[in-house]
């Protein structure tokens, strides 16, 4: 059996990991069971997690609208409600079986109901198993703002099963992508360059992958689970990165863009900026910069694009007193954050992008 042990809670891998989370439901005796998803997972996941999960426990099942535009406080209260409509008590649980919507929401919708019930997560996109599943941060947005309505909460148990993955769209495994390539840059050099080579990355062993981005994710959250200072390294890519998630989810005329996609582009204009502050090599920029654009092509962004992002940043969570503060890179897996960053650099670091 395949285990990563945090300190809260253990990860497991692979469909024998079921019975350990059968077992663990049946002599915790919980009263009711809700299993949370979306409407996609719900049809595509959830008769594999059925058929393989052995407990006697009842349980009800509530989905949600897929996407990031579910990921509010109304559909929090939806939940809730049915929560209640259901009569579920202290003594019931929360599972979570979806992406890292699912898995953010439940785990919040779960930490505050009758002022905390059990959570256990059961992540089916490579972005929830990766990244989103690990670490106990769950949490909404408000307004198109990322995440800023949310609570640190560990779950009981995560269960990756990779064999969700078959039914993801290509768009979607690439999204997160994007996050192993953040623990690449950020911890691990030849994990990053591994990975920039997309061709030469075999799918086939996406569990060692996965395993591996899971450790690099849990390593760092042990040291600093409330993320009071080495916690925010995971943010690479993420101050400029959720700027341009929330400009493109509350723009109607923009396409959507994926948590991953909009990483992607964070983390080469943050390398860039890095190039300034704090002396990474050129060369390495460039070769950050092709290689995530080899896998994501180049978004094109207007004047008036870039000033709208801009004011986004207002709303990152690493921000103190109106100044911005980000995680750079001085080499590739070595990183340093609370670096406070002017504006108008990040206005150059989109140039830069463009060009
Ligand atoms: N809590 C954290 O530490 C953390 C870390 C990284 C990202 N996040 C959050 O995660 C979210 C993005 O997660 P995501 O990319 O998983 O998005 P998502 O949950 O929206 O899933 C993406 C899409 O894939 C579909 N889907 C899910 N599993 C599928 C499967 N097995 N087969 C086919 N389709 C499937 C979903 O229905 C959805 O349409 C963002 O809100 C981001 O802020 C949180
Ligand atoms: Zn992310």
């Amino acid at each position: 059996m395949i285990k990563v042990e945090t300190a809260d809670y253990p990860i497991y891998f692979g469909v024998e990991s079921y019975a350990i989370l059968g077992d663990f439901l049946n002599e915790k005796q919980y009263s009711k069971l809700l299993i949370l998803t979306d409407s996609t997972c719900n049809e595509l996941c959830l008769p594999h997690f059925l058929a393989h999960l052995p407990t006697t426990i009842p349980f009800e099942i509530v989905e949600i609208e897929p996407g990031e535009t579910a990921k509010d406080l109304a559909t929090c209260e939806g939940v809730w409600s049915a929560m209640l409509d259901l009569e579920l008590d202290r003594h019931s649980a929360l599972i979570t079986v979806g992406g890292g919507v699912v898995s953010d929401l439940g785990g919040f919708v779960a930490s505050v109901y009758l002022r905390g019930i059990d959570c256990f997560v059961v992540p089916t996109t490579l972005l929830a198993m990766v990244d989103a599943s690990v670490g106990g941060k769950t949490g909404v947005d408000l307004q198109g703002a990322k995440n800023v309505i949310g609570a640190f909460s560990m779950p009981q148990m995560v269960v990756i099963d990779a064999s969700y993955l078959e039914t993801l769209e290509p768009r979607e495994l690439k999204s997160g992508y994007a996050e192993m390539l953040k623990h690449g840059l950020i911890y691990d050099e030849s994990y990053f360059n591994h990975l920039k080579n997309i061709a030469q990355v075999d799918f086939t062993d996406i569990e060692t992958l996965i395993y591996h981005s899971v450790v690099i994710k849990s390593q760092i959250v042990q040291e600093d689970p409330k993320e009071a200072g080495l916690r925010k390294i995971l943010n690479f890519g993420h101050t400029i990165g959720h700027a341009i998630e929330s400009y493109y989810l509350i723009n109607p005329t923009k396409n959507r863009m994926l948590h991953g996609e909009a990483i992607a582009i964070g983390m080469i204009i943050e390398a860039y900026i890095s190039t300034v502050i704090l002396g990474l090599k050129q060369e390495l920029y460039q070769e950050i910069k092709e290689s995530i654009q080899y896998i994501y092509g180049k978004e094109m962004f207007s004047e008036t694009d870039v000033e709208e992002i801009l004011v986004w940043l207002k709303f990152d969570k690493k921000n103190r007193a109106g100044v911005i503060r980000m995680v750079l890179l001085a080499d590739i897996g070595q990183c340093s954050y609370n670096i406070e960053v002017s504006k108008d650099l990040i206005a150059k670091g989109f140039e830069d992008y463009l060009k």
